[in-house]
């Protein structure tokens, strides 16, 4: 494998060719990456390009996220400030001018269900572009590997076979190409390589995937308390660990999933601590998972088994109560339910309590939404062909609500077949009976797996006052709430009265927790607020590409 280096605050790194600047700073054990405005230090959380707090300024160039930026030779990284733009802004980058593709289907998101649709809308013969934001399509659940590093096991095998088909499609892929605007139309506004992309299909497919729930508790801010999936993608696709002695919380089966890859990676897993009792206690839920899936069920039993012969204690019905900086090292203290502390020294907190779409495409673009109140995350209305309530506008995956892999594929197919017929004026095709079936199954599954688990929103009073629930901001539970006493009860007073929410992820962390406090205070049922209105960009884009596409737009009546 090539070797090469470049240098972070002065010093030399040397990285393994593909890797982003997180996975080989962290391969090196530098995991402070930028200051806050209120001396906070952070590093990688999400893995992901949603929580901006790996923000690095590179060649110059600050708000650089390191973990979606591929490590390049002579690259001269350094730590960000808390107002870099003010004391260390280069030139602007050039923009060319932006290029505009018109496409019959244009899908977001190349994952399980962005892949599947589109290689279904080019076997019903439309044209295709896919757009994805990472440097390898597969999404989160295939996700690949970076450089020459071999498939690890059959998920991601059957994910190099999904990016094979997409490509041998004759779809268009564009992967590092990030939506940060969508109009009606509909109109895409995409940045790939600091150049502009416009994109006007006559459907879409928003297929977007979801993003992580944390653990809100007085320290998951530091460096070294990531998401699971972080730690995941350092370790599936990168090859490096977070760390040798990490402790994951929170429930769901992913833990249980990276807590079996990490100790195959060399990790001692201190503890799997899960919010819920012991699956013995859910019985009936578990038996009804198994008849639902009986080959998933086995993946799951296996999983178990594998924690058991590797000595992985699992600790259930516990929660984390804070993480305290020790040195270079964390140290976890966590409630079991009897109310007993026990504490770990560990060199990484990973967490993962669920997981939200990220829908806000399909949110800008007017597309309807219903609260559901079971997992705290907002559902997209669809119909059977995946159409949303916005006409040419299809939604795909997890993304209009959590469904899990295999019903994105399905979901996926649909949704792509769909939108080509409406793109050729044919009339719209339904799902088959057959993926009416297989979709049916597999929601029935998820729907027990998160019995057996414990998907709830992380409950308010849980957290403790002094806990930053916007990472952005640094707004803590006990100032939100002081802000509600001074406002009235409503998210867009408490945002602009506090300022949470305004921050750079915008609100896709403290916004469901801030929607919770509010029908709280108000006593209105929580179904009654959506979450922080996405506002464009929703994803970070130079300002000299936002230039380069209103001058294309400027002239445009379409
Ligand atoms: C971090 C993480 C790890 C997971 N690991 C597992 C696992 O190991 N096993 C398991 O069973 N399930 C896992 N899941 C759940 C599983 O990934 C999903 O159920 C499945 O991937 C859903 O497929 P999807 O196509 O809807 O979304 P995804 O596979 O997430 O694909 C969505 C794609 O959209 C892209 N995207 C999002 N926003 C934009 C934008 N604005 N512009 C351009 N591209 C964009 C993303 O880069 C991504 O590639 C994980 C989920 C997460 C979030
Ligand atoms: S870790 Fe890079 S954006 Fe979250």
């Amino acid at each position: 494998m090539t070797k090469n280096d470049f240098t972070f605050e002065g010093r030399k790194i040397a990285f393994r060719d593909g890797l982003t600047l997180a996975a080989a700073l962290e391969d090196t054990g530098e995991r402070r990456l930028r200051y806050t405005a209120k001396d906070g230090q952070r590093g990688i959380f999400c893995g992901m390009g949603v929580c901006q707090d790996c923000l690095v300024t590179v060649d110059g160039h600050p708000n650089q996220r390191a973990c979606m930026i591929r490590a390049k030779a002579g690259m001269e990284v350094c730590r960000q400030t808390a107002l870099p733009a003010l004391e260390t802004a280069a030139q602007p980058l050039e923009t060319a001018t932006p290029e505009v593709i018109r496409v019959d289907v244009a899908v977001v998101g190349g994952g399980a269900a962005g892949l599947s649709a589109a290689i279904a809308a080019r076997e019903a013969g439309a044209s295709v572009v896919l757009l994805d934001e990472r440097k390898t399509t597969g999404g989160q659940y295939y996700k690949q590997t970076a450089g020459d590093i071999a498939a690890l096991d059959t998920q991601q095998a059957e994910g190099a076979d999904l990016v094979r088909s997409a490509a041998a499609s004759g779809a268009r892929i564009l992967s590092g190409t990030e939506i940060w605007g969508a109009f009606d139309g509909p109109l895409l506004l995409a940045e790939t390589e600091g150049s502009a992309v416009v994109v006007r299909p006559k459907a879409l497919v928003v297929a977007t995937g979801a993003y992580e729930r944390p653990v809100m508790v007085p320290g998951w801010t530091l460096p070294g308390v990531m998401t699971t999936g972080a730690a995941q993608t350092l370790w599936r696709s990168y090859r490096t660990t977070p760390g040798k002695r990490v402790l994951i919380c929170g429930s769901g089966p992913l833990n249980a999933q990276v807590a079996v890859e990490l100790a195959k990676g060399g990790c001692e897993i201190a503890a799997i601590l899960d919010t819920a009792p012991h699956p013995g206690q859910r019985l009936g839920e578990a038996a009804a998972m198994a008849l639902a899936d009986p080959k998933l069920s086995a993946k799951g039993a296996m999983l178990i088994a594998a924690l058991r012969r590797r000595g992985i204690p699992v600790r259930h019905k516990t929660r984390l109560l804070r993480v305290d900086q020790d040195a270079e090292r964390l140290r976890a203290v966590f409630e079991d339910a009897r109310g007993r502390e026990t504490a770990e020294t560990v060199d990484a907190v990973c967490m993962n309590d669920g997981f939200q779409p990220q829908n806000e495409i399909l949110r800008l673009l007017g597309a309807e939404m219903t609260y559901d109140t079971r997992y705290g995350h907002l559902r997209c209305t669809r119909d059977r062909a995946m159409a949303t309530t916005v006409p040419r506008l299809f939604a795909a995956g997890d993304c209009a609500g959590l469904g899990g892999a295999p019903a994105a594929r399905i979901e996926g197919t649909i949704a792509g077949r769909a939108a080509a017929a409406f793109s050729q004026n044919r009339q719209t095709v339904d799902a088959t009976a057959a993926e009416n079936l297989a979709l049916a199954r597999h929601r029935r599954f998820q729907d027990h797996l998160w019995r057996v688990y414990d998907p709830g929103p992380q409950d308010i009073d849980d957290i403790a006052p002094g806990t930053m629930i916007c990472r952005c901001e640094e707004i803590t539970l006990a100032e939100a709430e002081d802000a509600l006493n001074a406002e009235t009860g409503h998210l867009g007073t408490l945002k602009r009265a506090s300022r949470i929410g305004m921050g750079r992820c915008q609100g896709r962390y403290c916004g469901p927790v801030a929607a919770r406090l509010v029908a709280r205070r108000t006593g209105r049922p929580i179904e009654d607020f959506s979450f922080f209105a996405p506002r464009i960009p929703i994803k970070p884009v130079a300002i000299s590409v936002i230039l380069a596409v209103e001058e294309v737009l400027g002239g445009d009546e379409d």
